[in-house]
Formats: structure tokens, C-alpha cells, sequence
């Protein structure tokens, strides 16, 4: 998400405190599915491990939830988002304060959480502290500012009638979020859908379910009243599927590989035609003209690749600099990328911690043998890192071509491809030429190529002089193959409800 570069220039709403040192003897209490703000064991009884990606050794074993668990909960999301229910005739500034209080609750719990984010999600701890638990407390406090601001409209049909539109939740929102930033991912979906006052049923990825589990209990204790948030950790081709057929669900919204998000719009399509929104895979380009701040375009292009071991969706994984400057961008990056130290992610020090899981682990490595053979020049890096956990080395590849694959599928890993332009035309059309859009950044002084170039790349963001700035603000979400729709600001909120028309007869009107 954020950069580290950030955290030093944010002057954020919530100022974080210190860095403490991450907590010595967590213990994890919540293992089950979470429904009706209460803790239930899998209808067929089953676990599944969940696996510390820095040791390969089990953490815990966890509910495993399937199509019974998913069918209690959307049935219990359903009777809370019932008309006359607590929920639906809760003041909607009530509403924004439940999410408020959440916040708190997180800010109280904000070392637990950070420290299980990190020993599950092998995310460095300073990143997970200051940036995941940042950004969450974030977005749950934007969200709660809106609660009680969305509004509809009246309207001056023709015709003698009085009519105004209703902005109303569209109903029980089906949520399936991934690994990479699991907590984060949590807020970002559920936030906006609570806000709106939609009831959720979510499913943490299988991988990094505990963190999304310890909320439940914050949720009951926050008060929301049972059934608006339910929790199905489980897999994706059974629980994860289950959702997105599910006939009573009104709503999905999913981020994780493009792969998956097809599948989701055809469940969708397949069944009840429930509203989807995705957030998916990307292969952003950034550009460097040779009359860049080059130590900044440096810093940004590799916190822009390397950020949580290159598990970003909006990781800059395409990296063109321009023919004049190219020799010495490349080994100041090589330089970079040489320094980082890899461990323990609770160690502090370290610059980068493990791939998820083996399967990721597996098919990074893969891609980097196919960097060699295709013929791009490995610069460092190169190979696996470690006796234990799924390290990865940081790895620099030069002289890459478009056709490598390389440069074209998403490797989601420690890996920075580095390509050579000569002209502005050129560059605009090597940049869009893939199936993605998620991000781009660019970096010149010239304020009329900047300018120009944030028309012409299509991608649902891009950066000026800097990259991964998100906030609970900006609205996020992809262009072509990168996803449908936007998340976060109020063009998020908006993919949280349904606009509803009220015509009234009235004996005449007057303008
Ligand atoms: P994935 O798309 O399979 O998993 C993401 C979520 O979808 C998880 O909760 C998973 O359980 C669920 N899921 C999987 N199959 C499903 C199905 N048939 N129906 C419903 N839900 C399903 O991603 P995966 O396998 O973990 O990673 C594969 C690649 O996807 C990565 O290498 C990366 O390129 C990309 N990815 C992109 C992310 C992003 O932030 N946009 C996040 C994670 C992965
Ligand atoms: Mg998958």
C-alpha cells in the first residue's frame, strides 16, 4: 500500500506513536468462524494449519469454512439487514460512531494486531505498526465521518410530482480479500459497506485468516449488533466460491488475482446477478525521463517494486528509463537493492521478510529462471535466500524487452525489471500496451510532459514524483484487466449503494 518514504512526509491525521518492539508472547484466541457475533465451529468440522511464512511452521489451526458456514452466515447478515431491525433503524451517526469505537479498539490492540500481522503475514513489523494499523485506523475514521452525510437528491421531474432519491445499502455484501495486506483489506471492505449501513459476510484469504479473526471480538465489544459482520475464514474454491453463487448475496466485492476476479463476475452472472466490484492484479509501469530528481525516482522505483517483498497489486514492476540516463539508474538501483538485509520480519533491521506461501515462493522463482533464459541481464539476486521460510533474494534484471514474460505477467515478488526508451511516443505506448491498469508513476520536472502523461497512461492511478500514495481519501481500482470499480473516498462509498427514485403524485407543483 504505502511506502516507507511516506511514513517520513505523511502528516497524517493520526500522528502513530513511537515504534514499540513487537509483543514477545502473543497468544491466539479466536480460531473459529465468527457468525451472529458469535464463535462457531466448521458445519463439517474441519481445520485447516495456518503457517508462519518466515519458519514454515504452524501457527495454529483455524475453522474451516465451506457452502454450510457461508449459508449461516449470509442467513444471519440477511435477518440483520431485516426492515425494523436494530441495524437498519440505527441513527446513521450511530452508525459512524460504532465504526469510531472500532477504531479505538484497534488503536488499543494496535501492538497485537501488528504483531500477528507480521508472524502470519511475514510483514516487517515497523511496516505492519506504522503503515497496515496506520491506514486501517484511517479508513475506519474517514468512513465513520461519512455515515451521516450520504445524502440523495430532490429532483424537478416533469410532471406534477414531488421526487427525491434515497441512497440505500444494497443489502448482504459478500467480501473476499487476499494475504497481502489482510488486515487492511479487512477495513477497506467492510468499512465503507457499514458505513452505508450493508451487512457483510467476509472471508479472510486462507493463508493469513488470525487478524481478521481477532476483529470479531472487537466487534461484538464495539457493539454492533449480531449478524451485520460475519467472518468465514475457509479456501477460496469452496467458501470463497460459495459467496460469490451465493443467491442471497447482493453484493460482492473481491480483490486478488485477475485469474479469480473473472471467475467471480461469472458466479455473479451465473446466479443472481449480484453487483461485483474487483480489485486485481496490475503490471504498473514507472516512467524516468533523464531530467528527473534522480535520487528521488531511485528511492520511489524501489519502495515501488520491493514494498512487502513485491506482494503489492500496484507494485511498479516495469520500470522504463530513458536511454540517456539508463546506465547509471541501473546500478544505482543494483546498488539499492544490494543493501537490504532479509530475516525475521519482528527483527528490527530487516529490510525484507518471506513470500507468502510456497506456491507464490514457487512461481517467483519460476518467472526470475524465465528472466534468465529469455536473455534479460541479471544485475543481483537471483535465487531463493535461507535455510527456512520462503525468502527470496532482491533481484535486478536489465536490458528486459517487452516480450519477456518478465515484463508482461505479474510476479508478486522481490523483483525489479528495468527497460530502456528513447521517446515520449514510444513510451506511452510501451507502458499501455498490456492487459493491466492499475497504477503508473512518472518522474520529470517538466510540468507539461507530467501533465500530459497523466492523460495518457491508463491506469486508475498515477503518480507525479512519487508513488504508492493511497489514502483513505483518494479513490483507488483499475482500468481494463485491473479490476471494476473504485474503493475508498466517496466514489468508493458510492459502489455501496443502491439509488432508489420516489415519485409522489402531488395535486401541482410550484418552481
Ligand atoms: P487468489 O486470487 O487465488 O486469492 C485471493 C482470494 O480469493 C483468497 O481469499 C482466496 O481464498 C480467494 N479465492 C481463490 N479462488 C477463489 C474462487 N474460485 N472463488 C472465490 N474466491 C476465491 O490469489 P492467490 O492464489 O493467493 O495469488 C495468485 C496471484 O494473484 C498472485 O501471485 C498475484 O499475482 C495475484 N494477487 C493479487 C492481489 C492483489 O492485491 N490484487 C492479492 C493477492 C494475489
Ligand atoms: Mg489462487
Amino acid at each position: 500500500m504505502s511506502t516507507e518514504k511516506k511514513k517520513s512526509d505523511s502528516g497524517s491525521a493520526s500522528a502513530p506513536p513511537a515504534l514499540p518492539a513487537p509483543l514477545k508472547d502473543l497468544k491466539i484466541k479466536y480460531t473459529k468462524i465468527f457468525i451472529n457475533n458469535e464463535w462457531h465451529d466448521s458445519v463439517s468440522g474441519k481445520t485447516f494449519p495456518v503457517i508462519n511464512p518466515a519458519t514454515g511452521e504452524k501457527i495454529c489451526d483455524v475453522s474451516e469454512g465451506d457452502k454450510e458456514d457461508v449459508d449461516k452466515a449470509v442467513k444471519a447478515a440477511r435477518k440483520a439487514f431485516e426492515l425494523g431491525s436494530r441495524w437498519r433503524t440505527m441513527d446513521a451517526s450511530e452508525r459512524g460512531r460504532l465504526l469510531n469505537k472500532l477504531a479505538d479498539l484497534i488503536e488499543r490492540d494496535r501492538l497485537l494486531l501488528a504483531t500477528m500481522e507480521s508472524i502470519n503475514g511475514g510483514k516487517l513489523f515497523p511496516n505492519s505498526y506504522m503503515m497496515d494499523l496506520g491506514g486501517c485506523i484511517n479508513t475506519l475514521r474517514y468512513c465513520a465521518g461519512w455515515a451521516d452525510k450520504i445524502q440523495g437528491r430532490t429532483i424537478p421531474m416533469d410532471g406534477n410530482y414531488f421526487t427525491f432519491t434515497r441512497h440505500e445499502p444494497i443489502g448482504v455484501c459478500g467480501q473476499i480479500i487476499p494475504w497481502n495486506f489482510p488486515l487492511v483489506m479487512f477495513i477497506w471492505k467492510i468499512a465503507p459497506a457499514l458505513c452505508c449501513g450493508n451487512t457483510v459476510v467476509i472471508k479472510p484469504a486462507e493463508q493469513t485468516p488470525l487478524t481478521a479473526l481477532h476483529m470479531g471480538s472487537l466487534i461484538i465489544e464495539a457493539g454492533f449488533p449480531p449478524g451485520v459482520v460475519n467472518i468465514v475464514p475457509g479456501y477460496g474454491p469452496t467458501a470463497g466460491a460459495a459467496i460469490a453463487h451465493h443467491m442471497d448475496v447482493d453484493k460482492v466485492a473481491f480483490t486478488g488475482s485477475t485469474e479469480v476476479g473473472k471467475k467471480i463476475k461469472e458466479a455473479a452472472g451465473k446466479s443472481n446477478l449480484k453487483r461485483v466490484t474487483l480489485e486485481l492484479g496490475g503490471k504498473s509501469p514507472i516512467i524516468v525521463f533523464a531530467d528527473a530528481d534522480l535520487d528521488n525516482a531511485v528511492e520511489f522505483a524501489h519502495i515501488g517494486v520491493f514494498y512487502h517483498q513485491g506482494q503489492c497489486c500496484i507494485a511498479g514492476s516495469r520500470l522504463f528509463v530513458e536511454e540517456k540516463i539508463y546506465d547509471e539508474f541501473v546500478r544505482r538501483c543494483v546498488e539499492k537493492a544490494k543493501k537490504k538485509t532479509l530475516g525475521d520480519p519482528l527483527v528490527s533491521g530487516i529490510h525484507q521478510g518471506p513470500q507468502i506461501d510456497q506456491e507464490q515462493y514457487g512461481k517467483i522463482l519460476e518467472l526470475i529462471e524465465s528472466g534468465k533464459k529469455e536473455g534479460a541481464k541479471l544485475e543481483c539476486g537471483g535465487g531463493p535466500w535461507g535455510e527456512k521460510g520462503f525468502f527470496i533474494q532482491p533481484t535486478v534484471f536489465s536490458n528486459v524487452t517487452d516480450d519477456m514474460r518478465i515484463a508482461k505477467e505479474e510476479i508478486f515478488g522481490p523483483v525489479q525489471q528495468i527497460m530502456k526508451f528513447k521517446t515520449v511516443e514510444e513510451v506511452i505506448k510501451r507502458a499501455n500496451n498490456t492487459q493491466y491498469g492499475l497504477a503508473a508513476g512518472v518522474f520529470t520536472k517538466d510540468l507539461d510532459k507530467a501533465l500530459m502523461f497523466t492523460a495518457a497512461l491508463q491506469a486508475g492511478v498515477v503518480w507525479v514524483n512519487c508513488y504508492s500514495a493511497l489514502s483513505a481519501q483518494g479513490p483507488f481500482g483499475g482500468f481494463k484487466m485491473s479490476g471494476n470499480g473504485r474503493e475508498m473516498g466517496e466514489y468508493g462509498l458510492q459502489e455501496y449503494t443502491e439509488v432508489k427514485t420516489v415519485a409522489i403524485k402531488i395535486p401541482q407543483k410550484n418552481s
